[in-house]
This record gives C-alpha cells, structure tokens and sequence, in this order.
C-alpha cells in the first residue's frame, strides 16, 4: 500500500527555448505547482539522451518529465520529433523492468504556457503518488535484482548495436514498423540480458556458466547463447576452469 506522505521526486528535462521559459513564466505569474520538481535545462529535447532518462530513475526519481517545444518549433528542426521516438523506446524498456512506463512523460510547452506548466506538474505528481514510489528504493532483493537490470540497460543503450539499430527510427528513414519493433524488442532483450552478465563479471571475477545464471535469474541455455557471442565479438574471455565448468572473465 502507497504510504500517505510519499512525495515524489520528478525529474523534469526542459527545453531553454520553450518549456525552461514556460516554467520561469510559472513561477513570475504565481501559477502554483507543487515543489516535488527538478528541473534540469537542456537545449533541446533532443539532447536528452536515454540513457539520462534511466539514469534519473536508477538516482532516486519516482517520475521524468521531458519538455521542449511544440512540433514544427524547435529550434534546431527535428530534436522534438526525435525526442520522441527515443522515449518509445526508453518507456519499452521501463516496461522490461517491469516498472510502469507511465513514470515517463513527454509534453510540448511554449514560453507562453506558464499556466499549462503548473498545471502539468500538478498532473504529473498526481499520477506517480497513483502509481506509488520507485520500486528500486523499496529495499531487499527484488530491488537489487531491479537495480542490476537497470545497470545493464544504461549500458545496453550506450552499446553500438543498440544504438545503430534505434539510429535508424530516428534518421527518417522508411521502415515496416512492426517489423522493425519486433527486431529492437529481441536485440534490446539480447543487450540488457549481456550486459547482466558483463557487469556480474566485473563485479565478482571469472564466473562460471551456473554463477552467471543464479546472479542473472537467466537458464544456463540463454547464458550459453549469450556468450557464444560474446565471446566472438570479444566482450569477454575465457580465462580458466571451476568445479569442471570453464570461467569466463569480461574484457570491455
Ligand atoms: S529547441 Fe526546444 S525541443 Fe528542440
């Protein structure tokens, strides 16, 4: 049950050109909104990497707001449009955590909508005190576990492969999107279940294929799968033997 007094901590990316100015223009009319917000000024939206989206909830916040200009207004053409397809993605993840995608918000404000500003605040802190506390400060192994997950998919998203294969929905080009949403779902499930095993490796040395799969909760099958290739893009090495199994050490 969502204790009574939780206040939660938001997050808030905000465009200098639009949002940013809608916000100051809140609070010099005295639209209140509550001061659960942290707002953090970025040129444009599009500068909000997703990687700061994650990482803003695996710091402590229960909820992130990301607001820039209106389509057709941004200051440098297109960093709203890809903005948005970014966050898709990041809420697919959120959802991979099996935390509620709803902690992610995007919302376009002008300069002049100081009003609108306050008025989303209010909503926004609204639905996360609904939703309850990020569950990765709620303590204990499943919140480790979450965390460990989370990790991963902060470095998932800084690898190559991930990055090219989200690239492309971003450049404007043609795609089958079903298609193309069914291969980022399996390649973004590949990275995140890697880099569990590529941190646990850094983490505690050499494990075995058993270790990894008790640190990782994946089937000794997947951790195989996973460093057959690994091993051939030389993420990670085989470096010696345990109780007859080979170990295998990270090498990035
Ligand atoms: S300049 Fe405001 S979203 Fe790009």
């Amino acid at each position: 049950m969502v204790e009574k007094s939780f206040e939660p901590l938001i997050a808030a990316f905000c465009c200098n050109w639009c949002a940013y100015a809608g916000a100051d223009l809140a609070g010099t009319s005295r639209f209140e909104y509550p001061t659960n917000v942290r707002i953090i000024r970025v040129m444009c939206t599009g500068r909000v990497d997703s990687t700061f989206m994650l990482l803003a909830l695996r710091l402590g916040a229960d909820g992130v707001l990301v607001s820039g200009c209106h389509p057709g207004d941004c200051h440098y053409l297109r960093g709203n449009y890809m903005m948005e397809r970014r966050l898709g993605y990041v809420k697919r993840i959120i959802e991979l955590l099996g935390m509620e995608p709803e902690r992610l918000r995007l919302e376009w404000i002008s300069a002049g909508e100081g009003e609108k500003f306050s008025a989303l605040i209010r909503d926004l802190v609204g639905t996360i005190k609904k939703i309850g506390p990020n569950p990765l400060k709620n303590g204990g192994i499943e919140a480790e576990y979450l965390m460990r997950k989370m990790d991963a998919s902060i470095e998932a998203l800084k690898s190559q492969r991930l990055r090219w294969v989200l690239g492309i929905s971003q450049v404007g080009i043609k795609i089958d999107e079903a298609r193309y949403k069914a291969v980022v779902d399996s390649i973004m499930h590949d990275e995140i279940e890697r880099y569990m095993m590529i941190l646990a490796m850094k983490e505690k040395g050499p494990l075995t294929v058993k270790e990894m799969s008790q640190i990782t909760k994946l089937t000794p099958t997947q951790v195989m799968r996973h460093i057959i290739a690994l091993r051939a893009s030389g993420m990670i090495k085989e470096v010696g033997e345990r109780e007859h199994q080979y170990t295998y050490a990270a090498t990035v």
